[in-house]
């Protein structure tokens, strides 16, 4: 069923238009891969539904209903959970105390710890102390916490070797498997389309490409005149 739905979404910063007329539709349990060139608008496109900015044309429903006049944290608190690019822990909490600011109940805390065993030996240490993906580690158990409906994830790879990304992804298909939908803004193209059901091409804010994930990882030549623009 679809919970998430986008209809001629325009979004304009600065100088005009980085996102225009995208059309999108998000079921629970699947994970839709986002890919594109940098700067093409993907950061601005989740950025809109999660409520950091407001398109300036088209609509966004949850559940059917508009969510353009709600604020961020009303979207957040209907389950729309965005976990932005760059995002960091807080390094003076520990680990579970940076879990427990998201957390609805003590349960929510104890189940997202237990998606890193890693974490869980880690939960009384300051976040400052972790590694990079173990701290990646932190910001997705936070974001499972606040028991999302729909997970934007942007460039949760940023910073990390692929090694460590590759560790993970099994935790967000493991969200989707839970019913969670998942869109999924990632640079390592090929990780990516590897664990999505359903991908879109962005290029200079337009979707170009869209359809099963499979179909784009198995033909570097449709991606790559995607990311082209054609
Ligand atoms: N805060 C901002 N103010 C003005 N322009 C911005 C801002 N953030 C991004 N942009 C511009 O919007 C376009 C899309 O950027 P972005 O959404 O970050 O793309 P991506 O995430 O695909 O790299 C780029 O041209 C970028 O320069
Ligand atoms: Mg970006």
């Amino acid at each position: 069923m679809t919970i998430l739905k986008l209809t001629g979404v325009t979004v304009s910063r600065g100088a005009g238009p980085v996102i225009r007329g995208v059309d999108l539709e998000l079921t629970s349990g699947e994970i839709v891969a986002v890919v594109g060139p940098n700067g093409a608008g993907k950061t601005s496109l989740l950025e809109a539904i999660s409520g950091v900015i407001s398109p300036s044309a088209g609509d966004i429903t949850l559940d059917g209903g508009s969510i353009l006049k709600m604020s961020r944290v009303a979207r957040s608190r209907r389950g729309l959970i965005h976990v932005e690019q760059g995002r960091a822990v807080f390094p003076s909490l520990t680990v579970a105390e940076n879990i427990r600011l998201t957390a609805r109940t003590a349960t929510a805390t104890a189940e997202a710890m237990d998606l890193f065993p890693e974490l869980a030996k880690r939960a009384e240490s300051p976040a400052a102390l972790l590694s990079g993906g173990e701290q990646q580690m932190v910001v997705l158990a936070r974001s499972f916490a606040a028991k999302p409906r729909v997970l934007l994830i942007d460039e949760m790879s940023l910073g990390l070797a692929p090694v460590v990304f590759t560790r993970l992804l099994p935790v967000v298909t493991a969200f989707a498997r839970s019913g969670v939908a998942v869109l999924l803004v990632e640079q390592f193209t090929h990780l990516a389309l590897g664990v999505a059901d359903r991908a879109l091409v962005v290029s200079s804010g337009a979707v170009t490409w869209a359809g099963e994930a499979s179909v784009l990882r198995d033909s570097p030549e449709t991606l790559h005149a995607a990311y082209l623009g054609s």
